[in-house]
């Protein structure tokens, strides 16, 4: 049963969405937050029940946040290491009524990936490649960095097991290690799900 406290128009259109967060948020949205309807679709595809879906790299929440209304009985957590964004995704949240979804400060380094079974990715370490692509200046980027994460989650999926989910967005394939069968590919093969094996 979708959540009754909450109005469904807020999911209706990213301007609605938006409203959550102050203007300077608001403006980083369409090139850094995903839009609602692709957190639907991707929400969809992920919400096994009584499963834990990860955001890796969570922004100020507007995967975790969308996917979690459609889905209650599913899990959507998201780690993330601007304490700022951190923050905008509590307090969106708190106003809600989702207690399906959960938000940790810190860098996904320091994550537990034992605790979560299907992923989402926004290519999120693609700042530290492409310094136009920044949010801030909050973090360090670099292209060690970009390594160090990439080869982070590529090892931890290729240990997860069979008939884990992940979808990927906006997100070159070679990140993706073999085992993980694309099933479907959508918006200009910007969207990516995937089963592993
Ligand atoms: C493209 S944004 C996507 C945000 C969110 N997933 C969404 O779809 O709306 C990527 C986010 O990942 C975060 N991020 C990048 N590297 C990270 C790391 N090592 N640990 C935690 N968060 C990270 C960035 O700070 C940024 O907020």
């Amino acid at each position: 049963m979708l959540n009754e406290l909450l109005n469904p128009s807020l999911f209706y259109h990213d301007s609605a969405f938006d409203e959550l967060y102050p203007e300077h948020i608001r403006k980083l949205s369409q090139m850094h937050w995903t839009p609602v309807e692709i957190a639907k679709i991707a929400g969809n595809f992920l919400a096994v029940p009584n499963t834990r879906v990860l955001d890796i790299g969570s922004g100020v929440g507007k995967f975790c946040i969308t996917a979690g209304f459609f889905h209650p009985e599913t899990t959507f957590s998201g780690i993330e290491q601007r304490r700022e964004l951190y923050n905008f995704a509590e307090t969106a949240k708190a106003g809600l009524d989702l207690p399906n979804v959960t938000f940790t400060h810190g860098n996904l380094t320091e994550l537990e990936f034992n605790n979560y079974d299907h992923f989402y990715f926004y290519n999120p370490f693609y700042e530290n490649i492409e310094p136009d692509s920044r949010i801030d200046y909050a973090v360090e980027t670099s292209f060690e960095l970009y390594d160090q994460y990439s080869r982070l989650v590529y090892q931890m999926l290729a240990e997860k097991p069979s008939k884990t989910r992940l979808v990927t967005f906006h997100t070159p394939g070679g990140q993706v290690p073999p085992g993980y069968q694309l099933v479907n590919n959508s918006y200009s093969r910007l969207l990516k799900m995937w089963i592993k094996e």
